[in-house]
């Protein structure tokens, strides 16, 4: 039997002592947590708690295994959202199976928990701009999915709207660019699978009945069409109007969620017309940006709320104060007497009904209700206590999965993983 697992390995390790040698489907370990309204699988799939973490095992064929684990690497090193590999367990006795570790995406909702509680509106439009976001973002980075169906897909809250998350890569295929072909195969395939998902769901009655399973399904290219067209169509402008229309269709691009990386001109041929092209950058670069300033860890719409929200409190700083504050120093300012108070004062027994950005997004939108109400600025306080007091106990305690304990970021940083990955590698091909 062989391990092979990504650092920091501490807390995997203790994932060793679960018992390998059976099929996982047969374990009784009393670590096994079980999740609700989880999406359908071919293989067997099982969670474990193990030193405060939660984890997902999937046991497969070794072959897909090294493959999966090899392309959800990849997912990650070029940002597009999907669940974290660690490791992979190979060699079993008694022929069995090899069996895939990824972590469990906290907070994720699956499509079956957000159907079932249509919290804030019914899910099926945001449901849908979020998978097709996810597709589209596949597609730019030259990866066909092959799979695409809303068991393979995560849910995340983020600042109202959803993000989606890739979880099975299984049958993903990388290409240096992807043919318009098969972009299109991908998205029959999409459209198929979530009708029948949808159909099947309708049938359980779980849908609501507004929600028409052909209607959805029939949307997906449509809307993917429509965004496709916008991020990598080709404009031409005459050298007069190019500033403006280039400052146009970045306004045009953020708006739709997405940054540019690249704007390029070039002659048309025909005197004075440029074609006007732009290349989309790797998605988060909110997320980031939060990151470094505050070492929070929040979804793109997240982040940029946040920032915002710190941008603001910036402002209040200088106006006050009248001196200029650095963008750091306000940041962790903000932390210390904006946030932190805030998610610090979370009830423990509400404290997983949603992640603590999402809540602290809803209370900024909560304070701004009652205020319109009021006539009046009523403050985060009052708005914060409001909302743990009427709000927040109304989200269902299912609505998104189990958590596990946050763990500290890694001292070793990026380029010991990618050591690493080349001795997985090594080790998973030898
Ligand atoms: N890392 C993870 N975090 C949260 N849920 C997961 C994770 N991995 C798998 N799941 C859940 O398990 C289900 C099945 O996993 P999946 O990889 O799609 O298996 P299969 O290849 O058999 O279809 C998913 O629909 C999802 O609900
Ligand atoms: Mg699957």
């Amino acid at each position: 039997m062989r391990f092979v697992f990504l650092p920091p390995a501490d807390s995997t390790a203790g994932l060793l002592s679960l018992p390998w040698q059976e099929p996982i489907g047969e374990w009784t370990d009393d670590r096994l947590v079980e999740i609700r309204q989880r999406g359908l699988s071919r293989h067997v799939v099982r969670f474990v708690a193990e030193g405060g973490e939660l984890f997902a095992l999937k046991e497969l064929d070794e072959r897909l295994a090294r493959r999966e684990y090899r392309l959800l690497r990849r997912l990650r090193e070029v940002g597009i959202p999907s669940v974290e590999v660690l490791g992979v367990v190979v060699d079993r006795p008694g022929d069995l199976d090899a069996v895939l570790v990824t972590r469990f995406l906290d907070h994720s909702i699956s499509y079956r928990a957000l159907f079932a509680s249509q919290r804030a509106g019914p899910p099926a439009d945001r449901l849908l701009d979020a998978m097709v976001e996810l597709l589209v973002r596949l597609h730019l980075a030259g990866f066909m999915w092959g799979d695409c169906s809303l068991s393979n897909t995560l849910f995340l809250l983020d600042a109202g709207a959803l993000a989606a998350y890739l979880v099975d890569a299984e049958t993903a295929e990388m290409h240096p660019t992807l043919t318009d072909g098969q972009r299109r195969y991908d998205l029959e395939l999409a459209s198929e699978r979530v009708g029948g998902e949808l159909f099947d769901l309708q049938a359980a009655r779980l849908l609501p009945d507004e929600v028409d399973p052909i209607e959805v399904a029939e949307e997906i290219p449509r809307r993917y069409g429509a965004l496709w067209w916008e991020l990598t169509r080709e404009d031409t402008v005459t050298k007069s109007e190019q500033r403006y229309r280039i400052a146009e269709r970045l306004r045009r691009l953020n708006e739709l969620g997405f940054d540019v990386d690249e704007v390029e001109l070039v002659d048309a041929g025909e005197g004075s017309k440029l074609r006007l092209r732009t290349r989309v950058a790797e998605p988060g670069h909110h997320r980031r940006l939060l990151f470094k300033r505050t070492g929070l860890d929040a979804q793109e719409n997240q982040a940029r709320r946040l920032l915002n929200d710190i941008a603001g409190y910036r402002g209040y700083l200088e106006r006050t104060g009248r001196q200029q504050v650095p963008e750091v120093v306000a940041a962790n300012k903000w932390l210390a007497e904006i946030y932190d108070p805030v998610v610090g004062a979370i009830p423990a027994d509400l404290r997983n009904r949603l992640d603590e950005v999402e809540i602290f997004h809803e209370i900024l939108e909560h304070r701004w209700f009652l205020s319109e109400q009021a006539g009046r600025d009523i403050g985060t306080t009052a708005a914060r206590d409001d909302y743990f007091a009427r709000v927040l106990p109304s989200v269902p305690a299912d609505l998104t999965a189990a958590v596990g304990t946050p763990r500290p970021p890694d001292p070793r940083g990026a380029a010991a993983d990618e050591d690493i990955d080349a001795e997985v590698e090594a080790d998973l091909t030898g």
